[in-house]
Parts: C-alpha cells; structure tokens; sequence
C-alpha cells in the first residue's frame, strides 16, 4: 500500500480498486446501530484545514472518529497562523505532537507533497489550490460504480470551470486509469486546449455541451470558482448559464440511465439547475455520504489495515 495519497497518480488500477471494495465494506457499516470500528484505537489524524470546507472537513473527521482515531481539528483561522507561522513550523509541531496521518488542504499547489518531506505520518490531499482533490476523484469514482455497476468503459463528462478544479484534474487521472473515457467541456477559457492532453493524452476537449450529452453516461457539474478568478472569464453569469449550465432540457438530453453529479458547494441557478440538482438522476446527496466510506478506506489502508 502506498503511504501518503498527494495525487490521484499515486494510484494505480489494482490500488484504486482496492480502496473502491474496501471503501464498500465501509459503507455496509454505515446501516448499522453502532458505526464504529476499533480499527484506528490509539491512532492520532490531524485535519489541516487553511481553505475553508464544508463537507470535506465534516467528512474526513467522521471517517477518522468511526475507524476510532483521536481527531484533532485544525484551522489556519484562530492558530498560530495568522501570526504568520510557517507550514514547516507548523508541520515539525504535528510531527512532536506523533501525528500517524495528516489531512491537508492548502491553497498552495503542491501543499502536502511540502509536508511529506517534513512529518513522518501519511499525509493525505485534501485540496491544493488548483491542483488536486484525490479523495473527491474516489468518492465520485465510488458513486459512479455503485450507480453504473462499473467505471471501464463508461463516458464522463466534465463541465465547467475545470482550469480552476482540482475535482477535475484528480477525475480525469484517476479515471483513466481505471479506464472510463473522459471528456472535458467549457468555454475556451476555462479549458484551455492543451489542459486535457496535459493531464492524460486520452482526455478530449469539447465546447459544445448539447453535442456531448447524448453519449454520456455520467455528467459532472463544476462550481465556477470565482474566489479563484482575477480576470473576467466569461462575459456574464447568464450567457455562461445558458450555455454551459445544466438545466432540464438539456439534462432530458442524456440517456436514460446517465447520472448527474456535483462535488458541492453548488451556484445553484449557475452551473446546474435547483430541478436537476434535486432530480432523481442527481447523486449530489449520495456522493456526500459516499464521501464518508472513501475516506474511511483511505485511512485504515494508509494506515496499515488489511484489504
Ligand atoms: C471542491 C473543492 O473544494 O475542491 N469541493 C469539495 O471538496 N467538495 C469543489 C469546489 O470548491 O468547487
């Protein structure tokens, strides 16, 4: 097993598949009285949070407190950060306190692969900057198995702001390698044309949203991310929504079975629809519970359990 988890390429196909069953047997846990495991007694997982989060924060505590590690909760706000503490200071302070695995997210690309070097225990991404989300990759890879019964050979469509996501980059690798066909779509500028060959040569480009929904079987819906935006990269909110958003005429375009999902927090109304947010095609519930599960088998694998 790998140690740390910094991308969706520390991954390999037999690894993926691993944390995707074990990530099932997690979940089956879940529909009982008492959810919790023994597993992780004594075991300490501190969560580094100094982007906010909402469900990646909630959902990483509650996968660490139902394997039965201490948990200690971290915000950049209200520590020692904000007097101008350095990641590496910050990181030799876990190391003393004998931290077994660090959750990170960070707004700087390449956070965590900074403090692997610097603190013993498994550093786990869970967000850097633009860079990668290898969790949220896992949890949609999850959602998609147990909705499609596979991920091979399945057709997923990534749509939106995929220059500023993290959620895309970490899909489209971690996808490709467990061998579904991804193509990414967008205004021009926020899919740049070398951004899909860039991260996996298989990837395709398009920038025409109605051609491509007649042949997907997954949708994924992107946040615009304008905290992420110094220019302006598309010239209004409703001519980006009447183009690229996912309404209920476009989403009557899909195939019957196709699913349509979202990593949240949603600009409802923006990207996706309220109606096709709240469709029973939609996973957007599911993945948050599903979120649970991944990273419970994240934690006990990184951290030595047996498949
Ligand atoms: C995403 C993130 O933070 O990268 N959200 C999440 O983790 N569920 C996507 C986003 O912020 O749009």
């Amino acid at each position: 097993m790998i140690k740390h988890l910094r991308s969706a390429a520390d991954l390999d196909a037999e690894t993926a598949t691993l944390i995707l069953d074990t990530a099932g047997e997690m979940a089956a846990l879940a529909g009982r009285e008492v959810k919790k495991l023994p597993t992780l007694r004594g075991r300490t997982v501190v969560n580094l949070f100094y982007e906010d989060s909402t469900r990646t924060r909630i959902s990483f505590e509650a996968a660490a407190k139902r394997l039965s590690a201490d948990v200690i909760n971290f915000s950049a706000k209200g520590s020692s950060v904000s007097k101008g503490e350095s990641l590496k200071d910050t990181a030799l302070t876990l190391q003393a306190m004998g931290a077994d695995a660090v959750v990170i997210r960070h707004p700087a690309s390449g956070a965590p692969h900074r403090l692997a070097s610097w603190v013993d225990g498994s550093v786990i991404n869970a967000g850097d900057g633009t860079h990668e989300h290898p969790t949220q990759a896992l949890l949609d890879a999850y959602t998609m198995r147990s909705r499609l019964g596979r991920i091979a050979g399945l057709r997923v469509v990534i749509v939106g702001d995929v220059l500023h996501s993290r959620v895309a980059r970490s899909n489209v690798l971690l996808l490709s390698t467990l061998g579904a066909k991804v193509t990414l779509v967008g205004p021009p500028t926020l899919v740049p044309v070398d951004i899909a060959a860039a991260l996996e040569p298989s990837t395709e480009v398009s920038y025409d949203l109605d051609s491509v929904l007649p042949d997907a079987d997954v949708v994924m819906m992107l946040r615009v991310q304008t905290e992420r935006m110094q220019d302006s990269f598309f010239p209004s909110a409703r001519e980006y929504s009447r183009r690229y958003g996912l309404d209920v005429p476009r989403m009557r375009k899909l195939p019957e079975h196709a699913i349509v999902m979202h990593p949240g927090p949603m600009n409802r109304g923006m990207e996706i629809a309220p109606e096709v947010a709240d469709s029973s095609r939609s996973t957007i519930v599911e993945q948050v519970a599903n979120g649970v599960s991944a990273r419970m088998a994240v934690l006990y694998l990184l951290l030595g359990g047996k498949a």
